[in-house]
Order: structure tokens, then C-alpha cells, then sequence
């Protein structure tokens, strides 16, 4: 593609701060901030959709992003790369164990959603696909061969396991707006728009997260190859 990738990564940045601020401002302002113990539970949840955008969503895509987003030699990209995996894989079970503790003290049913059945699925996968990555490209490192047969192998399923995520977050932003409007929370009220501009903020995220990952660092275009 003829955009410079770095000028994509650009955009990606500037949403995820949109989307980070507007997951923030709700959590703090409209749904009375974070704990991790105490009798207000639902402030343990609190940390769920936080964790997830921010610590997970977001700090991975700038993970996938890192071979385009950094002007470094590629050694350092890819240490780069797998250290933000690795904090975004980390907050990400810390963002899960949150809400499996907010049930557990609530006395709610664990696993119940599809939200929640996909969001488990996908963390398993993500930390095989960053054992995988680590062992495959970083050490002990497979042989040449074997790196370039899997390098595209590896490319499709982080691209595929990111997108995933963005779209199971939808789903997360969509179960809790409706417990809230079930509860009394207007469905046109202040509240509900933010929640869904969250959620258009984290899809247009993703989106530009996979408009820079298909977008080449070749300047030249293929038709230009020999
Ligand atoms: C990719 C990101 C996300 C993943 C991997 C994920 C994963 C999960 C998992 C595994 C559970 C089940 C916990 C249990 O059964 O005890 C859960 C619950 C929940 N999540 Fe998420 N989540 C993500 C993002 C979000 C976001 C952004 C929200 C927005 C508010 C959200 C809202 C909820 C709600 C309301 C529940 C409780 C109801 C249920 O179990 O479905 N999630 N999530
Ligand atoms: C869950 C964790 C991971 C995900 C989701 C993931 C995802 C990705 C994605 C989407 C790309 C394409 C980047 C681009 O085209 O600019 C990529 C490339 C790559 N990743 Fe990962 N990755 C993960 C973990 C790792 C780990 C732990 C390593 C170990 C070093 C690694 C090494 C590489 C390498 C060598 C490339 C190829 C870069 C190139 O030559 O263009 N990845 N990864």
C-alpha cells in the first residue's frame, strides 16, 4: 500500500488515547472508580473493561504494530514486540481474574455469556500463540526454514486473535450497557453514548491497528519488483 505505515500508526495512537480517556472517564466518573476489596463489588468489576481495552486491546496492538510503529533496527523491534505481548497477556488474565472475582464475591454463575466463553478462548490462545512466537523467533529460535515456513503462520493468528479481541470487547460493552439500561440507566442518556463511542473508538483501533500491519514497509510496490 502506498501510505507509510508510520503515518497509519499515527491515527492508531491518537484512537487509542480517545479510547483509553473515554473507558476511563466511565469507570471513574460514571461508575464510581476501582477496588480490588471492600462491599461495593461492583467496583471490583470496575477493573475488567479498564484492564481490557487499555492493558490488553491496546498495549497489544501497539505490540502487533511495533515492527512498522518504531524506527529501530529489528532486533530491537522484536524484543519490543514480545515484551509488550508479554504486558498485554499479563494484564489481560489480571482483567479476567477481576471479574471472575467480582462474581465469586457476588455470588454470580461464572461463564455464562458468549462474551465470556470467547474472552476465555481467546486469552488461552494468545499466551500459546506468545509461547509459541518466543520459542519459534526468539530463543532457543528455530532453524531458518522452519522460522520462514511459520513467520506467515504467525502473522495470520496474532492478526486473527487480535481482531477477535476487539470484536469480543463490543460484546462486553454491549452486555454491560444492557444490564445497566435494565437496571435503569437511560438508553439515551449521557451514559449509553459513551459506552458505544468507547466501543466505536476501539473498533476503529483495530481497524487502523490492521490497516498498518497490512501496509509494507517496501516502498516499492510489487508490480515494481523484477
Ligand atoms: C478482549 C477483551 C475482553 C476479554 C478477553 C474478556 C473476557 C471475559 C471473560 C473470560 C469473562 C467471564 C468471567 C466469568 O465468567 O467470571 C468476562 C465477563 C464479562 N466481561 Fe469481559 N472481556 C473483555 C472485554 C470486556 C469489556 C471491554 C467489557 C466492557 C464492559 C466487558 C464486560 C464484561 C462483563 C459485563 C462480564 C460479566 C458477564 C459475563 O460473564 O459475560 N468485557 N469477560
Ligand atoms: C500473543 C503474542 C503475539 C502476537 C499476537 C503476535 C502477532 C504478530 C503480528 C500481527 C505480526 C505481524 C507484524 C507486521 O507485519 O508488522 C508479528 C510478527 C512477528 N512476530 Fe509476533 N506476535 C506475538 C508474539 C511474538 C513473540 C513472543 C515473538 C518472539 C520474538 C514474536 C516474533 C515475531 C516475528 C519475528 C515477526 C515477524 C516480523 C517480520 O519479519 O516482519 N511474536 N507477530
Amino acid at each position: 500500500m502506498a501510505v507509510k505505515p508510520v503515518l497509519l500508526t499515527f491515527v492508531a495512537h491518537a484512537l487509542a488515547v480517545a479510547a483509553a480517556a473515554m473507558v476511563l472517564v466511565w469507570c471513574i466518573h460514571f461508575r464510581g472508580g476501582f477496588a480490588w476489596k471492600g462491599s461495593n463489588k461492583t467496583l471490583i468489576f470496575n477493573n475488567h473493561p479498564v484492564l481490557m481495552l487499555i492493558g490488553f486491546i491496546i498495549i497489544g496492538g501497539e505490540a502487533a504494530m511495533a515492527y512498522k510503529s518504531l524506527p529501530l533496527r529489528k532486533e530491537v523491534q522484536k524484543v519490543v514486540h514480545l515484551t509488550l505481548h508479554a504486558v498485554a497477556l499479563a494484564l489481560g488474565i489480571v482483567g479476567i481474574y477481576a471479574v471472575f472475582k467480582f462474581h465469586d464475591e457476588s455470588h454470580i454463575t461464572n461463564l455464562y455469556s458468549l462474551h465470556s466463553w470467547f474472552g476465555l478462548g481467546i486469552i488461552v490462545l494468545y499466551a500459546i500463540q506468545w509461547i509459541f512466537g518466543f520459542v519459534m523467533f526468539f530463543w532457543p529460535g528455530g532453524g531458518k526454514a522452519l522460522k520462514n515456513d511459520s513467520r506467515p503462520w504467525h502473522v495470520l493468528f496474532g492478526t486473527f486473535l487480535f481482531t477477535l479481541a476487539v470484536g469480543n470487547s463490543t460484546l462486553g460493552f454491549l452486555e454491560k450497557l444492557t444490564f445497566l439500561e435494565m437496571s435503569g440507566v437511560a438508553r439515551h442518556g449521557s451514559e449509553a453514548y459513551l459506552v458505544n463511542f468507547t466501543a466505536i473508538a476501539a473498533v476503529l483501533y483495530g481497524a487502523f491497528v490492521l490497516l498498518t500491519l497490512v501496509s509494507s514497509t517496501d516502498q516499492v510496490t510489487a508490480i515494481d519488483k523484477p
